[in-house]
């Protein structure tokens, strides 16, 4: 079994003082968001692991050794990691909400959507199995925008937590329907994992979840505003 902690903060916590805990990597990335709201996102995130991952190793937050190598292009825009360590983290961030979910041993994967604004029935149709769609679509109207982004963020969090991403075909990827409990059914080419997946409430807005490839112990959320206030 594996404890899970959960950290939520918001974009408008960003600082100056963050980007003095960045490596030369962060750095460059920061420097390159034309747009405030994204480099903010990216802010907190880097933000929160780094503190984080301090108060858990003891080591100072600038000195934590962090690659974020693309498995495909080796880009220095992949799924983070603490190099030498059994520490696992998954980053994700939507609109105003930055999350981060920290576990030991295992592999997890956070996503958190802002719920609205997407081309929801043209996504559904990419990312949703045949059986999700014809559920979905029999859906009553306004059930249908949360129960979109229930599919949607269950999915991205097991394609966080395999490290897949976006590259996993989404409609080979069955997962429970939203008014069941979020259970993995099939993951693409029949790969079985022991996945346990569990839908996270961000807020007013938003839809997340969180899938760990193992048993899930204790989950504990946290409100990231104090750490980054420091
Ligand atoms: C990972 C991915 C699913 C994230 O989707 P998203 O909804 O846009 O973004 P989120 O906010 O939920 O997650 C972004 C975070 O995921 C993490 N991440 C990046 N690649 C990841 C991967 N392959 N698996 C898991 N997490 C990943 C990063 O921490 C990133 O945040 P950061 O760069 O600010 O630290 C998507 O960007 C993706 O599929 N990326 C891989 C695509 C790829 O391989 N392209 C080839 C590049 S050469």
């Amino acid at each position: 079994m594996t404890d899970v902690q959960v950290w939520w903060g918001r974009a408008d916590q960003a600082s100056a003082a963050h980007v003095e805990l960045f490596n030369e990597i962060e750095r460059d990335r920061h420097a390159r968001f034309r747009v405030a709201s994204a480099r903010d996102q990216f802010t907190v995130g880097c933000a929160i692991v780094r503190l984080v991952l301090a108060d858990m190793t003891g080591i100072a937050p600038e000195k934590l050794e962090l690659d974020r190598e693309c498995t495909r292009c080796a880009g220095p825009h992949g799924k983070p990691r603490l190099v030498g360590s059994d520490l696992r983290f998954s980053v994700s961030h939507s609109g105003d909400r930055i999350g981060v979910a920290f576990a030991t041993g295992v592999e997890l994967g956070l996503d958190v959507e802002r719920a609205e604004g997407r081309d929801r029935d043209g996504v559904a149709d990419a990312v949703l199995t045949p059986a999700e769609l014809a559920g979905w679509r029999a859906l009553p109207e306004p059930q249908r925008e949360a129960a979109f982004y229930t599919y949607w963020t269950r999915k991205e969090s097991v394609v966080k937590a395999t490290g897949d991403g976006l590259n996993a075909p989404m409609d080979e990827l069955h997962v429970s329907a939203p008014g069941e409990p979020p259970r993995l059914l099939t993951y693409p080419g029949g790969l079985a994992l022991d996945a346990t997946m569990t839908d996270l409430d961000p807020g007013p807005g938003y839809a997340a979840a969180l899938t760990v490839l193992g048993p899930l112990g204790t989950l504990t959320v946290h409100d990231a505003g104090p750490l980054l206030a420091g």
